[in-house]
């Protein structure tokens, strides 16, 4: 079950959380995988981990706001492999406040990388997968795609077009043997969560707050994500496509 031998994968944002835990659960299972981030540091950190455990892993430098950098990835992948069997759109960056605690410029910040970036990389390679006929498709959305979370208007925003843009590339491509799916996490214990709790007046008791939301009480472990998206990029989801598959320990079950 669920393995990757020979599968070549992209996972954007790999050098850090929960990406880093999908490139090395993807690796785990055998795929050939390309480390797409801006954090050269931890990008190359993350690459020599997965190489040190036996796996297949290369380090590239994109930032998916950039389409000129979403090309050069292509050229890259496609030039050293001839294909990209999996896209595993990660990236994303957080804020915290309400449309009135909201800029202009927050909003396009988010925007650009959250929406913006995974239009920019899945457009740079379902071309080649629909023409090989092949493709899974893997978008890491957030809970905050499904249910609105409070003070997180610009996050909220961002995360539903997440979910909706990759359920419009499931039913678009399904005839061309791409799918598409998304996961949508509850809190998962990353740097990104660790930045967000210590921007609020009292870091320990938010950390506890934000454990709570979850019905389970705790938050996820990265790999607890990966798992999923494991399963979502490999030939047992083929009649799995347009799910936003929620992960978030019973957050949006009810209070
Ligand atoms: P993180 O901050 O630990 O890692 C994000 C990675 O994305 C970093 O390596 C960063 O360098 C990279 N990145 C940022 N901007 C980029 C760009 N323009 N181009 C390429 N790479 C870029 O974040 P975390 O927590 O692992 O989040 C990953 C994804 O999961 C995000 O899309 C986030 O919205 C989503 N998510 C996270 C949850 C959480 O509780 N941590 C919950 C639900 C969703």
């Amino acid at each position: 079950m669920f393995d990757l031998t020979n599968k070549t994968a992209l996972v954007t944002g790999a050098a850090s959380g929960i990406g880093e835990a999908i490139a090395k659960t993807l690796a785990a299972a055998g795929a050939l995988v390309y480390i797409a981030d801006i954090d050269i540091e931890n990008g190359r950190r993350v690459e020599s981990e997965i190489v040190a455990a036996e796996g297949k892993a290369r380090f590239i430098v994109l930032d998916v706001a950039d389409e000129a950098d979403c090309r050069t990835a292509t050229e890259t992948v496609h030039g050293e492999n001839g294909r990209l069997d999996i896209l595993v759109n990660n990236a994303g960056i957080g804020h915290v406040g309400t449309i009135q605690e909201t800029s202009g410029a927050d909003l396009d910040r988010l925007y650009n990388i959250n929406v913006r970036g995974v239009f920019n990389v899945t457009n740079a390679f379902i071309g080649d997968m629909i023409e090989r006929r092949h493709g899974a498709i893997v978008n890491v959305a957030s809970i905050g795609g499904i249910v609105a979370i409070k003070d997180r208007f610009a996050y909220c925003t961002t995360k539903f077009a997440v979910v909706g843009l990759t359920k419009s590339l499931a039913l678009d491509h399904a005839l061309q043997g791409i799918r598409a799916n998304c996961v949508c996490p509850g809190r998962v214990e990353t740097p990104f969560v660790k930045k967000r709790i210590a921007e609020y007046p009292d870091p320990q008791k938010a950390y506890k707050e934000m454990a709570a939301t979850q019905a389970i009480g705790r938050m996820a472990a990265p790999e607890e994500i990966a798992a999923a998206v494991l399963y979502l990029s490999s030939d047992e989801a083929a009649f799995v496509t347009g799910t936003a598959f929620e992960i978030d320990g019973g957050f949006s079950v009810g209070k």
